[in-house]
């Protein structure tokens, strides 16, 4: 550390390279709205080359379903895809209710970018298309099936389960005639959706610009004093088979041609034609090409755009309004792997033989909607963040329960598009290599869900404690229980309070939360200096929470002072190639609270290879988490985790109950 604070006085020096960096940030936050966001974009999600599936794309998981049957399914995702519509209408109308943090109100930018809208792969950085914006928005969503054949699989033990599987898809496959009708009407054109068009500029609320009234200085030796406080599973089997994938991408016009959105009624008779013209297919997953390595998709995808046709698939998916992904039956799992599974299944879709080609990754929003009952979303982070989708969720949840179907006179609706892909035997290649590259990271991810039921929010609260800080604490002991050490630990804060405010860290590891970790299994210590230790960190925590969301904090300020050097400066200054630096970014535990009046949870991938991803969400009487971490990391073990959090979270509350007895 002694190197590491000599390089920091350097840079601190007046006249020095860190005021003349810092000048020029704040030059760039007084010519732009936000000196940050587009930094933060391009660092954060456009610049990665890893696959955006697992790596940075969060999956969200809704309550599991009954369908009674097929009805029941494309019912279900016909009431969703009105829900979305539904909540579109008040974007395209300006008419979102304005969300407030500690009262005050947050810029709701990234509801605009949300819709329409698709990642793009570049051969070094990506970019983010919005088609909500300009003279012809979409009006038609994508829809995905999947069929697997599942006649010609084998599998290695508990046969019942296949053979059954097969008599199934050889009853469907008789509808074979059918197929072939329908799809000689999918040519016709759909309607002409002639609504409005969608206006895409945020609520007028002013936000204040992030500048920095606060000695700027000062805000740098703080990161100092945190480096200085940085002390420092496998999944279950899957079963094998033998198969051929297949699937198949619709436009769905979910438009009248006089801009009313279709009814439920409209959208479900849609749905079904989608669903009996993509039965059976031998076509290629051409959706798992957006799950590779960001360079690989980039080669890959300009060759496959070289077809004329396939350009104008590929862009019809970029174009829809949202995808809603129509997935096959995971293989069966016990009650208690179904939470993990289902995680797994909205994170990658399960591999290649399972729901990962029945996906467009580049897509900013998909709905996914199995035969089985699971259901939820994933969505490409560059264009949001969590908490705008949980709301949106929340909406369409709200709007399901709402709306009962109300019967609509039929009108007959054109067929919907089906996509066609020319597959030359070198995209074949690529599919090839996509489905190897996601088979082995579907192995890499060890997903568990901890459905915490002992209490919620309420707890900390009626103990006077911040909640979300009190489960940052539970994870601090959780590690620390598990480490004997703590580690760099990142919670994401919203900077949402200005305009086209993204987020900032906290970090969670403190010197106070480390003297509380240490407390909680010393016998030297009594119950009364637990908890008075446990609510000093809380303290501290719920401090910087404050710093964070204010844009005080430190991470962001530390990447717009090395941006522009990068842009500024011939060479890097040394303090950012610091060791200390580095080891204080590597955050093995990579957090986020994403709540919701839904009960549903988000799952992310860890940060690093040796990591943990941990996102939860608060209930008033439950607390939902999700723990990701590699397999091929020998030192973390995601369910070993969950399990310490829990005792973690049991042990705290004991420790409330005794103290508040006591007195
Ligand atoms: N006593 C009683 N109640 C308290 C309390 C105390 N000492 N401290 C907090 N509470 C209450 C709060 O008033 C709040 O009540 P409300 O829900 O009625 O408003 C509730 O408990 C929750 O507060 P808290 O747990 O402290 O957290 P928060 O809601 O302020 O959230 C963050 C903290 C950091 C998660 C939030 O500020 C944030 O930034 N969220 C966005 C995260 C994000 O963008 N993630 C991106 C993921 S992709």
């Amino acid at each position: 550390m002694a190197h590491t604070r000599e390089l920091m006085k350097e840079f601190l020096l007046p006249g020095g390279v860190g005021e003349r960096l810092q000048k020029s940030l704040e030059r760039r936050a007084r010519k732009t709205e936000n000196w940050l966001s587009d930094w933060w974009m391009q660092s954060a999600y456009l610049d990665s080359r890893m696959p955006v599936a697992m790596y940075t794309s969060p999956g969200v998981v809704l309550p599991k379903m009954h369908f009674q049957d097929r009805q029941g399914q494309m019912r279900f995702a016909a009431k969703l895809i009105a829900g979305v519509l539904d909540f579109k209408s008040m974007i395209d109308s300006e008419t979102l209710p304005v969300e407030y943090l500690g009262g005050k109100p947050l810029c709701m930018d990234q509801y605009y970018q949300v819709l329409s809208s698709c990642r793009i792969p570049g051969p070094k950085r990506d970019t983010v298309v919005n088609h909500a914006i300009g003279k012809n928005p979409p009006t038609h969503i994508t829809v995905v099936h999947n069929f697997q054949m599942r006649e010609s699989w084998k599998r290695d033990g508990a046969g019942d389960l296949w053979r059954r599987w097969s008599t199934h898809t050889q009853t469907r496959n008789t509808r074979g005639d059918r197929e072939s009708q329908e799809t000689g009407a999918a040519a016709s054109p759909g309607p002409v959706h002639t609504a409005a068009g969608i206006r895409c500029s945020p609520p007028p609320i002013r936000h204040r610009a992030l500048v920095w009234p606060w000695d700027w200085r000062k805000q740098v030796e703080k990161k100092m004093e945190l480096l200085t406080e940085v002390t420092a599973g496998a999944g279950e089997g899957e079963a094998l088979v033998d198969g051929v994938g297949g699937l198949m991408f619709f436009v769905l016009d979910v438009y009248n041609s006089d801009g009313s959105p279709l009814t439920v009624d409209q959208i479900c008779v849609q749905l079904e034609k989608i669903w009996n013209t993509s039965l059976q297919t031998n076509k290629e997953p051409v959706g798992i090409l957006t799950s590779n390595h960001r360079n690989t998709w980039g080669k890959a995808y300009n060759n496959l755009i070289k077809d004329k046709t396939n350009k104008e698939s590929v862009r019809a998916i970029q174009k829809s309004i949202f995808t809603v992904c129509l997935d096959a039956p995971k293989p069966r799992v016990s009650d208690e792997m179904y939470h993990n599974k289902v995680a797994a299944q909205m994170l990658h879709g399960g591999g290649s033989r399972w729901n990962s080609g029945n996906r467009w990754f580049d897509k900013t929003l998909q709905f996914i909607i199995g035969e089985d009952g699971s259901c939820g979303l994933t969505y490409e982070h560059a264009a949001a963040e969590g908490p705008p989708i949980v709301f949106l969720v929340d909406h369409v949840v709200d709007y399901m329960r709402r709306n009962e179907m109300v019967r609509t006179p039929m009108i007959p609706l054109p067929m919907p598009l089906k996509l066609r892909f020319n597959i030359t035997p070198e995209i074949k290649k690529d599919i090839e290599k996509a489905k190897q590259n996601m088979n082995i990271m579907v192995h890499e991810l060890d997903v568990r869900v901890l459905n915490f039921s002992h209490y919620g929010r309420k707890f900390p609260r009626s103990h006077k404690m911040s909640p979300d800080a009190f489960i940052q604490m539970a994870l601090q002991l959780a590690y620390y229980r598990m480490y004997q050490t703590c580690c760099p630990t990142y919670e994401s804060a919203s900077l949402r309070m200005f305009k086209l405010g993204r987020t900032e860290a906290i970090r969670s590891t403190t010197t106070e939360s480390l003297q509380f970790t240490q407390s909680m299994d010393d016998p030297s210590k009594n119950n009364g200096e637990k908890a008075a230790l446990l609510e000093k960190a809380i303290k501290v925590h719920r401090e910087h929470t404050h710093m964070a969301i204010h844009g005080q904090g430190i991470e962001r300020h530390m990447l717009g002072l090395k941006m522009v050097a990068i842009e500024d400066l011939t060479s890097l200054p040394e303090i950012f190639m610091d060791t200390s630096y580095a080891v204080s970014s590597h955050f093995n535990l990579y957090t986020s609270q994403v709540g919701s009046k839904t009960d549903c949870h988000m799952c992310f991938g860890p940060m690093v290879p040796d990591g943990y991803g941990v996102c939860y969400n608060p209930m008033d009487d439950h607390i939902n988490f999700a723990v990701t971490a590699f397999n091929s990391c020998e030192e973390t073990n995601a369910t070993k985790l969950s399990m310490f959090l829990e005792d973690a979270l049991l042990d705290m509350k004991t420790l409330l109950e005794q103290v508040s007895k006591a007195q």
